[in-house]
């Protein structure tokens, strides 16, 4: 028999408060659609089909064509968003399993499981329920006296008693598709709310057809995203499981409740992150690197022993044994050798750095390419700016830059050069050479008198 998937993501999402709709918003960097469909990909169902309305160029921008799509043009409830789907699946025969696009921690093994129990029991309808102990704003499951459910009842429409029934309604479905299309064309308006529920198929179904609930043990796995704070407390539940799992492949993890780590981040055994740290985006760990406390890793590999502190490396490359920070910055393609420093308050943007190399302060080293065992007396720069164009600076190996120099780019700067403290640089400098690029200073014998007078003398 054929499984299809109905994802329901047309919905505005009001309740969030942002531009996005709320199936789109991101958590962990992932917008929250796409958990859906991922494990829906590693599930037994064939094809899934996704209803977009509200701004749905955004979802079908994130989905492209790993999914087939129904337009839902208003967005009338989740009866007719259903419904919406129906010249696609409508004459299907086979099974539906439906969601709604804002469940982002259900896995496919609980998805599969939930299928097999509808198929198993023989049912029509299984109706993914769970008991809450507080079930404010959810559907209650309304059952007869012999335990069969009769109906959803959604909070607004409760009586005083139904509103002490604690078992709810997930929104997760498994139902016949024919059965399905032939019910969501009965149901009618909500007049309270002017929509059309898809929970009231239950009311119909149970007359002809076999209705029967899948209890989910963990709440958690079946919560909907209806605002900021839900994103919050999910966003934990996947940070915690992310960093269970590198901390059991060997990753040792401090106060782990402030690391953030991505999910395509790669970290290999012996690696330590320090509080208040991020890994994201398509980062490389290697073996023994020390990340953190206080720093943003993203996109970036650094490589085996090397140390951040209190810095953010970005779309960069780290060496081996290289430590960098406090408050330096990398970026752009910053791409640091092996054993250098790079040190406090020091920027690196577009630029590439030989072995043994070293800037330990307040420093901007941009559009360079640097040899190796190159030392940046502190403050020294490179003017890569000239207010319309960038410009490149080259410099050898075994160059020593004194204090506060500047090399003004276009720059050609040979090997075993010494440049002096304070120099402005602005033609090349030839192999072996001594560069001093500042005026010379000037003592005028007994002048300090002239300029400070004796207080006497007032
Ligand atoms: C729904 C259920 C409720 C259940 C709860 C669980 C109904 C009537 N109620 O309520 O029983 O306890 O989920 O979280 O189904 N959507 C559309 N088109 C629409 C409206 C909604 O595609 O016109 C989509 C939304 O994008 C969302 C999903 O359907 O992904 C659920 O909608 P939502 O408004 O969050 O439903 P709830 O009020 O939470
Ligand atoms: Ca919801």
């Amino acid at each position: 028999m054929k499984k299809y998937a109905l994802v329901l993501a047309a919905g505005k999402g009001t309740r969030m408060r942002t531009e996005l709709p709320k199936c789109a918003f991101p958590i962990l960097g992932k917008p929250m659609i796409e958990y859906i469909v991922e494990n829906l990909e590693r599930s037994q169902i064939d094809e899934i089909v996704t209803i977009v309305g509200h701004k749905k160029e955004v979802l079908m921008d994130i989905l492209g064509e790993r999914v087939a799509y129904a337009v839902q043009t208003e967005q009338l409830g989740t009866g007719h968003a259903a419904l919406s789907a129906a010249p696609i699946l409508g004459d299907k025969e086979g099974i539906t399993f439906i969601l709604p696009g804002d469940m982002p921690l259900m896995e496919y093994p609980i998805m599969d499981k939930i299928i097999r129990a509808h198929e198993e029991m023989g049912n029509d309808l299984t109706i993914v329920t769970m008991m809450m102990e507080y079930p404010k704003g959810y559907g209650r499951i309304v059952r007869d006296e012999y335990g069969t459910v009769t109906s959803i009842v959604e909070e607004n429409d409760c009586t005083e008693s139904q509103k002490d029934i604690k078992e709810v309604n997930s929104s997760v479905y498994v139902v016949n598709n024919q059965a399905l299309y032939e019910s969501l064309k009965k149901i009618t308006k909500n007049e309270r709310k002017g929509e059309y529920y898809l929970t009231d198929i239950v009311a119909i179904m149970h007359q002809s057809y076999k209705v029967n609930t899948f209890i989910v043990r963990n709440p958690l796995i079946t919560m909907g995203i209806n605002d900021l704070y839900n994103i919050s407390i999910a966003e934990k539940h996947l940070r915690d499981m992310i960093n269970k799992t590198h901390m059991l492949n060997g990753v040792s993890i401090v106060n782990p409740e402030t690391v953030t780590i991505g999910h395509n981040v790669i970290i290999e055994e012996g690696v330590w992150v320090y509080p208040n740290t991020s890994i994201i985006g398509n980062s490389i760990i290697k073996k023994g690197a020390k990340i953190g406390p206080n720093s943003e890793v993203n996109n970036s590999v650094i490589d085996e022993e090397a140390e951040i502190r209190h810095s953010l490396v970005i779309d960069s490359t780290v060496g081996k044994k290289t430590t960098v920070g406090p408050f330096a910055h990398l970026r752009n393609h910053a791409v640091i050798g092996d054993h250098n420093r790079i040190g406090n308050f020091v920027e690196v943007k577009n630029s590439t750095t030989g072995y043994d190399t070293k800037a330990a302060h307040l420093s901007y080293i941009g559009d360079a390419t640097v040899g190796e065992r190159v030392n940046f007396g502190c403050g020294s720069i490179t003017v890569n700016y000239d207010g319309v164009k960038k410009h490149k600076t080259s410099i050898g190996n075994d160059v020593f830059i004194g204090c506060n120099v500047n090399m003004v780019a276009p720059l050609n700067i040979a090997d075993n050069v010494f440049i002096a403290a304070g120099s402005t640089v602005t033609k090349d400098i030839p192999k072996g050479s001594l560069a001093i690029a500042r005026h010379q200073q000037i003592n005028k014998d007994d002048y300090y008198r002239h300029l400070i007078k004796p207080k006497d003398e007032k």
